[in-house]
């Protein structure tokens, strides 16, 4: 049997043929998401489970466990308290944070149970408030406790979930037939996100720190059906995303096979934001 040893990530062996490894591979990494308990943040867990990361979901909904693999930490975002609590108790736990992926914000699905009363020139200072405070300044807060581990070790990765709508205006006809809208807050969070992952990423280069986001457009999933007809035409590809179709570019962003990238935002939207 040749004999095998690693050597700048690749694994060669005695006659230097030159086995490469899985740069996509996860294991033995830790990975802290925030809003892990909703319908993106458990398809995110499951795409850096299939790679073998441990995930820690931080989300204040109650988020599936499974044994060794994904540990669920209640806490609001927005309390910095619980947040520096729950960095002492994770690093006791797990030794360390890898990857940070700032997904939690509060995004209304249209449909006809989701309507907003108001309108741009009715919302109120509590519901901007309110939502860019879990949009932007929770983001805020994670990053900047989670991220002093990763300042020690000189080494991380942090990826900001964004949306199409970090680039592009919302369509408020798609929203008309269901009496809603899409609120101001989510293009300001959206388009702030990627801001942040701009400024992180020239802040946080010299600690070895990659930062990215990622905008993906609608994924499918029981919408309103007058909504995914008309939003249908919006898309080049003439559909909405499909569940699974954001897998590979979040293993991508969140292991070494992404290794030269930072300050990046990944649009994958089947084009829309292209027309
Ligand atoms: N669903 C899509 O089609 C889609 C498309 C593009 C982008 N996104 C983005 O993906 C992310 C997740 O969206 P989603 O569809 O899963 O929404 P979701 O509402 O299903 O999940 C959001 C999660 O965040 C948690 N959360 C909210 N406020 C919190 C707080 N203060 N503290 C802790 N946890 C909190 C909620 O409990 C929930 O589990 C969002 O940033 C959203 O903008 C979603």
């Amino acid at each position: 049997m040749d004999k095998v040893f690693k050597r700048n990530n690749v694994v060669i062996n005695s006659t230097e043929k030159i086995i490469t490894m899985d740069r996509f591979n996860l294991k033995n990494k830790v990975v802290l998401i925030t809003g892990g308990s909703g319908f993106f943040g458990s398809q995110i867990i499951q795409a850096l489970v299939e790679k073998k990361a441990k995930v820690i979901n931080i989300d204040k909904k109650k988020g599936k466990e499974k044994k060794g693999k994904i540990f669920y930490y209640e806490t609001n975002i927005l309390n910095e308290k619980k947040l520096n609590q729950a960095y002492k108790i994770i690093i006791k736990k797990f030794k360390k944070i890898d990857v940070i992926i700032n997904n939690a914000a509060i995004d209304y699905k249209p449909n006809k149970k989701n309507k907003l009363q108001d309108n741009f020139s009715t919302t109120t200072l509590d519901r901007w408030n309110h939502e860019i405070s879990v949009g932007l300044t929770g983001a805020f807060l994670v990053t900047k406790i989670f991220s002093k581990y990763m300042i020690k070790k000189k080494k991380g990765i942090i990826l900001n979930i964004a949306s199409d709508l970090s680039v592009i205006a919302p369509d408020q006809r798609l929203y008309k037939h269901l009496n809603t809208h899409k609120p101001v807050t989510y293009s300001v969070i959206k388009h702030g996100i990627v801001g942040f992952t701009k400024f992180l990423a020239s802040y946080f280069a010299d600690r070895n720190i990659r930062v990215n986001s990622i905008s993906p457009g609608g994924i499918l999933h029981k919408q309103d059906k007058k909504f995914i007809k008309k939003i249908k035409q919006l898309i080049p590809l003439r559909r909405m995303a499909k569940k699974n179709e954001y897998k590979e570019i979040i293993q991508f962003l969140c292991s070494d096979a992404s290794s030269y990238m930072t300050g990046q935002n990944i649009i994958i939207d089947g084009g829309r934001s292209t027309i």
